[in-house]
């Protein structure tokens, strides 16, 4: 089966590129820029990777991207990162990257730009991987905030394949983002959110209702809602799912709990991803074993996933033939 699905052309729809930083990365780059870590060795960080929830995951998330500061920073790390999918059969790549997150360090969004660009470029060239890109709004921030960077972002707007809505989701619903959707919908961007992680089914209703996303991330909270996975099903929205990061982040208590086979029973249109595999013990590849020893899933199984990946991906359409 391993084999199986390391060969399975992959399509990664959900990952957030600072959470691609492995340790020790970390540690290179902190001593390449003079910055100092909580941290004495790669063990320490890898020892603090304990997480009761998702807050104290993005306390130690922000914390960790401290050492990203030049163009070639973001650009080592997306490589780092395509180079080590590429060798687990992914295909194609779609990155959330976090301005607000690295505006608040001093880093500007030209920085971030000019080093995944490059990125991207290269692993198109060397890897032969197409990869998207999403610009994500921090949703515990102020919706001003969103909006001045969706604005200053201008120069960049045909670049970005999607805008998304991450971080701390409880007591951060869809609705305080209307505008900045709604400007990204004005601007022909395609919008996706994260909802229903760790917040109520209502997150999910408003992130469809109020900012017309085509994708849902997570959307595991869901199933306490009949009627809104009657809707999903009927509306044909793709979860992006990522099932070692709800064990790690304890949304799900155990992979055997996880929800992936009722979803896939209810006729959801589903794919499985990584979401920050330096945190949560393993990329794709791992996400999709986890799956195979923990529901013993048939070989449709995987490729009707990973078919609706593909299906439902930034891509062009020659690239969509090309790999279905
Ligand atoms: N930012 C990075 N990973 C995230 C996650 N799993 N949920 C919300 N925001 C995130
Ligand atoms: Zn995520």
């Amino acid at each position: 089966m391993r084999d199986f699905l390391r060969r399975l052309p992959k399509a990664e729809l959900h990952l957030h590129i600072e959470g691609t930083l492995e340790p020790e990365l970390m540690f290179s780059l902190a001593e390449r820029n003079g910055i100092s870590l909580p941290f004495a060795s790669v063990e320490e960080v890898r020892e603090a990777f304990d997480f009761n929830d998702l807050q104290s995951f993005l306390d130690l998330y922000y914390q960790g991207m401290s050492v990203l500061c030049t163009a070639k920073d973001f650009h080592d790390l997306a490589m780092d990162y395509f180079r080590r999918a590429n060798a687990e059969g992914v295909v194609h790549v779609e990155m959330h990257f976090d301005p607000q997150a690295h505006l608040a360090r001093g880093v500007e969004l030209p920085v971030v730009m000019e080093g995944l660009s490059l990125a991207r470029r290269r692993a198109q060239r060397e890897l032969g991987m197409s990869t998207a890109l999403i610009m994500a709004f921090l949703r515990d921030r102020p919706a001003e905030e969103a909006m001045e960077v969706m604005e200053s972002a201008a120069p960049y707007w045909e670049m970005l394949d999607a805008v998304g809505l991450d971080s701390a989701e409880q007591g951060n619903p869809p609705a305080k983002f209307v505008e900045v959707f709604e400007r990204a919908r004005e601007l022909g961007i395609p919008r996706v959110a994260h909802a229903g992680e760790e917040g109520p089914p209502a997150y999910i209703r408003e992130a469809l209702d109020l900012l017309d996303v085509c994708r849902i991330d997570h959307g595991v909270r869901c199933l306490e809602d009949p009627a809104l996975v009657a809707r999903l099903r009927d509306e044909g929205v793709v979860l992006t799912v990522c099932p070692l990061s709800n064990v790690r982040l304890r949304v799900i208590e155990r992979m055997a709990d996880h929800p992936l086979p009722q979803l896939l029973d209810a006729g959801l249109r589903l794919t499985l991803n990584s979401d920050d595999p330096a945190y949560f013990g393993g990329g794709m590849l791992a996400n999709f074993e986890a799956c195979a020893e923990a529901f013993g899933w048939s070989r449709e199984v995987f490729v009707q996933l990973a078919g609706t990946a593909i299906e439902s991906a930034f891509m062009s359409d020659d690239r969509r033939l090309a790999l279905h």
